[in-house]
């Protein structure tokens, strides 16, 4: 039994609609668990910024480090939007989070879900997660631009890769193909990136020692991206650096079923500040407002949230709970958001 301080960020477009269907399956298994949970809603996002300027308050970052994980909807405007220039929420709300969080494990789980059709030649179960490095790599913002605007403008991006940041996302990554099927494969693109690739293949190397049950594998990211199209059964435990894990994370979504389906955990394994769960999908403005979104991620997400905060029995059941929800999909008429929602709910309560 345990109360769950639980801060939601929904944010914009469908970040709301699928984050109340997660918060309604939230509330629809805990009470069979003993588990409470205690919600507060942070208003951070498009509107809020529209409106006052503000992006992530410190204020409001010191109240986020007081609760137990929180649960995030998707941020970001419409592309080319002029009000809301691209980076201003994704950088300024969600990376800052993830840095200042020390989320440096981005967990992406991707499996096949019986019944759900997908682009695959063979419907052999698919199974594995990807654990995307959160902290660093170019996502860091180390860059800039000189002579704006003119024929000689230089803009830089500078991957940043610290031994001590490959090697705790290496390691989180062993531990967790242990206790798995026991094979890792680092993704990178060494090939080209030899500075940076130098360092996550030498780690690799390294500890992969302590970890004799675990086979470690390599493939450039180019080579990747086939093999999650033509045999991604192969896979257990990908890891990989914060760019190319962004990218075979939407292609992995896209492969299993759909990006409705994807789920995220950015996790601190050393329980320093809180882990967010979120889906891996964005805020989805051109289907918001109409009841299309799926929710399944973002459900699928607060499972991720319940494993995290010990609650494995509570998480299974919402696991399960969807699993038997997307086999029924089958030549079933469409659902709206809402709609899934409640029959999730349904199936975790009876
Ligand atoms: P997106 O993931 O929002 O949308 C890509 C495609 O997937 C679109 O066709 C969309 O309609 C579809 N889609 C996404 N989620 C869906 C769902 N739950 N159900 C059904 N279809 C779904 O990516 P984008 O269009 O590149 O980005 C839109 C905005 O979201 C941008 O501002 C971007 O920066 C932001 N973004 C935020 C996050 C986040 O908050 N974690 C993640 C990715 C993108
Ligand atoms: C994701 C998103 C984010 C990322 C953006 C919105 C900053 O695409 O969570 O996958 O690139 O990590
Ligand atoms: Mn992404």
């Amino acid at each position: 039994a345990q109360s769950i301080r639980l801060a939601v960020i929904p944010g914009d477009y469908i970040g709301p609609e699928v984050t109340e269907e997660a918060l309604k399956v939230l509330s629809a298994v805990c009470p069979a668990y003993d588990i409470k949970v205690d919600p507060t809603h942070y208003d951070l996002g498009a509107q809020r910024y529209l409106a006052t300027g503000e992006v992530l308050p410190d204020t409001v970052l010191a109240e986020l480090r007081e609760h137990d994980a929180i649960l995030l909807g998707a941020v970001g405007g419409r592309p080319g939007d002029p009000n809301l220039p691209a980076g201003i929420l994704e950088r300024g709300l969600l990376l800052r989070l993830r840095f200042e969080l020390d989320h440096y494990v981005n967990l992406r789980p991707s499996r096949s879900f019986p019944g759900v059709p997908t682009p695959l030649a063979s419907d052999a179960p698919i199974d594995f997660v990807v654990v995307r490095e959160g902290t660093e790599g170019l996502y860091v913002g180390n860059g800039g631009v000189v002579r704006k605007g003119t024929p000689q403008e230089l803009a830089t991006e500078v991957s940043v890769n610290t031994a001590f940041g490959v090697e705790r996302v290496v390691r989180d990554a062993f531990v967790r193909a242990q206790g798995r099927r026991g094979r890792l494969t680092l993704v990178h693109k060494t090939n080209v990136l030899v500075h940076a690739g130098g360092v996550w293949s030498r780690i690799v190397a390294e500890v992969a020692p302590e970890f004799p049950d675990v086979t470690v594998d390599y493939l450039h990211v180019d080579a990747a991206t086939i093999f999650l199209v033509t045999e991604p059964e192969r896979f257990d435990v990908i890891v990989t650096d914060n760019l190319f894990g962004d990218i075979i994370t939407d292609l992995a979504a896209a492969v299993t079923g759909g990006i409705g389906l994807a789920a995220s955990g950015n996790v601190n394994p050393d329980r320093t500040a809180p882990s967010m769960f979120e889906p891996v999908h964005g805020s989805a403005p051109s289907i918001a407002g109409q009841g299309k979104a799926d929710p399944t991620a973002a459900i699928l997400s607060a499972a991720l949230l319940l494993d995290h905060v010990g609650e494995q029995a509570a998480a299974r059941r919402v696991e399960d709970a969807v699993t038997t929800d997307i086999a029924a999909r089958v030549d079933a008429p469409a659902r709206t958001t809402s709609q899934i929602g409640d029959d999730i709910a349904e199936r975790v309560s009876n």
